[in-house]
C-alpha cells in the first residue's frame, strides 16, 4: 500500500489553502529544509496533519509525499488522524505508575469510553499515554493541553475533565 493510500480516507475537512500558503510560503519560504517546522505549524493549525494538506505541501516544496509521510510517522508528536479539541496525556512512567497512574488511566478510559490513542466521537478529547513528562514528584500526573494536573486521584478525574470544553 502506498503512503498516500494508507492515510485516512475519511478526512473530509475543508482545507484552508490560503492559510497553508501563509505557513509554507510566508513563514517558511517554501524551503524544504524547514519541513519539520512546517509540519509543526500545519498541525498547530488543523490539530493534526490532514492528507490533502500533506499532498499540497509535497508539491509546494518539491519533497516526495512518501518522504513527508515517513517523517510524520517517525515523530510521535505528529498525528495523521483528527484529534480532539483537548489532548489528555496520562503519564505511565515509573514514578507515576507506582503512585497510581494506572488507576487514573482506567478511570479516564471508563468515563470517556476510549482507549489509548483514541478520540471521543464528539472530538472533545483525545487520550494519549506518555512516559514521563518531567514532573515525577507530582505523580501521578495528567497533562491536558498545556495544563499539568499533579497528584491527581481517580476520584478527581471527572471534575478535572469537565473543566475542558
Ligand atoms: S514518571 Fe510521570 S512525570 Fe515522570
Amino acid at each position: 500500500m502506498s503512503a498516500a493510500s494508507s492515510l485516512s480516507k475519511n478526512q473530509t475537512e475543508d482545507i484552508d489553502y490560503l492559510q497553508l500558503d501563509r505557513i509554507i510560503e510566508d513563514e517558511f519560504s517554501s524551503d524544504q529544509e524547514n519541513l519539520i517546522m512546517i509540519l509543526q505549524a500545519i498541525q498547530r493549525h488543523f490539530n493534526y496533519l490532514p492528507r490533502p494538506a500533506l499532498l499540497y505541501l509535497s508539491e509546494k516544496i518539491g519533497v516526495p509525499f512518501s518522504k513527508i509521510y515517513g517523517v510524520c510517522t517517525f515523530y510521535s508528536t505528529f498525528s495523521l488522524e483528527p484529534r480532539g479539541r483537548n489532548i489528555i496525556s496520562i503519564c505511565l512512567g515509573t514514578a507515576c505508575h507506582v503512585r497510581g497512574g494506572e488507576r487514573v488511566r482506567e478511570r479516564i478510559e471508563e468515563i470517556l469510553k476510549i482507549g489509548d490513542g483514541q478520540t471521543t466521537e464528539d472530538k472533545r478529547y483525545t487520550l494519549e499515554s506518555v512516559r514521563c513528562i518531567g514532573c515525577c514528584s507530582l505523580g501521578p500526573v495528567v497533562k491536558i493541553n498545556e495544563d499539568m494536573h499533579g497528584r491527581i486521584t481517580s476520584d478527581a478525574v471527572k471534575s478535572t475533565l469537565d473543566q475542558y470544553e
